[in-house]
């Protein structure tokens, strides 16, 4: 059985970037409050042309690139997002379509909210393993900016927009060693984005935000011991933490649960906010073109988001 191996990863952040001061001149906030409750002192904000679509296909483009394939090896295009621009064509097809991708490989969209990033690697990896596939397009592009009221507070600074992208590829090398994925209804209304078609009133994401955060401490804690035990690993094997960038806090306390120093987290929240399911893809893309994480290290990832959906995964880099 071969395993799904990163081949290339790829970015996109938006030219534009908003600073806290600049939230400070339009609403009842400042740059410490959000700094210190959140770790976010600025975020990417899309302009017109910059669509979820446009900023999917340029972070594609580059991981490809960044890869030892090309774009018509591909076998499987995935999109993680909850901010499409289309429902349909699918991000995914636009993807297809700005890679000049010739042959009708399959490609669809994953609605996971902040989590959809691991469910589409774990989807991908599903097909590796069992041979349908060699090569696998794994993007999570997010417009966060556009489901955003801007007048609340309480929500607006919290989010950014961006794309990473990674090329999964079969290979008899070490790769994805473990995954788990789960969600559950998400009964009290914890987080929500209404379809504009159906609810147009209230149709931007609504959050409560005090019991969301204790809910993804609890839950995040939990699933970095049962991704783990999966692939028979102590949390002293990891070289890299790469979790979803929703709050620095959050961050902290997973780290401090795996008894790992801050030096060995990769934390973009401070100039990126949340970018949903782009926040992985991003980090591990700006983590290895730093230089920061190397070929052989053990990488743990994860995500907490609407639905609620959570889940984790252990890669050998
Ligand atoms: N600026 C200033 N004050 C603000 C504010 C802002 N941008 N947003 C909220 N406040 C106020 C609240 O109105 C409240 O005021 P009150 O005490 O007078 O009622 C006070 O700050 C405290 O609010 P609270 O919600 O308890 O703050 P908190 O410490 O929980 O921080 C979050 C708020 C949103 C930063 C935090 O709860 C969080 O990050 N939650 C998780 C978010 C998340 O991960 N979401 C995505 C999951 S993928």
């Amino acid at each position: 059985m071969k395993n799904a191996v990163i081949n290339g990863t790829g970015s996109y952040l938006p030219e534009r970037s908003v600073t806290n001061q600049d939230l400070e001149a339009k609403l009842d906030t400042s740059h410490e409050w959000i700094l210190t409750r959140t770790g976010i002192s600025s975020r990417h904000v899309a302009s017109e042309h910059e669509t979820t679509s446009f900023m999917a296909c340029k972070a594609a483009e580059k991981a490809v690139e960044a890869s030892d394939i090309e774009a018509n090896d591909i076998d499987l295009i995935l999109v993680a997002t909850c901010t499409p621009n289309h429902f349909f064509p699918s991000m995914a097809c636009h993807v297809q379509k700005a890679l000049k991708i010739s042959k009708p490989i399959p490609a669809f969209d994953v609605s996971a909210a902040c989590s959809g990033f691991v469910y589409a690697m774990d989807i991908a990896r599903q097909y590796i393993t069992s041979g349908t596939v060699k090569h696998v397009l794994v993007i999570g592009s997010e417009s966060m900016s556009r489901a955003l009221d801007w007048s609340d507070r309480s929500t607006c600074v919290l989010f950014g927009d961006g794309a990473g992208a990674v090329v999964l590829s079969a290979s008899e090398k070490s790769g994805i060693l473990a995954s788990t994925l789960h969600a559950l209804h998400d009964e009290e209304a914890l987080l929500s984005y209404p379809n504009y078609a159906t609810e147009p009133h209230k149709a931007f994401i609504g959050m409560r935000g005090n019991e969301v955060f204790k809910l993804a401490v609890n839950i995040m804690g939990d699933v970095v011991d049962e991704v783990l035990q999966d692939c028979h690993l102590q949390k002293s094997d990891i070289n890299w933490l790469i979790p979803h960038q929703a709050n620095i806090r959050i961050i902290q306390a997973i780290a401090k649960k795996l008894n790992l120093p801050m030096s060995q987290v990769i934390v973009t929240i401070e100039n990126q906010g949340n970018t949903s399911a782009a926040s992985i893809p991003l980090a591990l893309d700006y983590s290895i073109r730093e230089q920061r994480i190397k070929r052989g290290e053990l990488l743990l990832i994860e995500s907490f988001g609407g639905g609620m959906t959570w889940g984790a995964m252990v890669i050998r880099y």
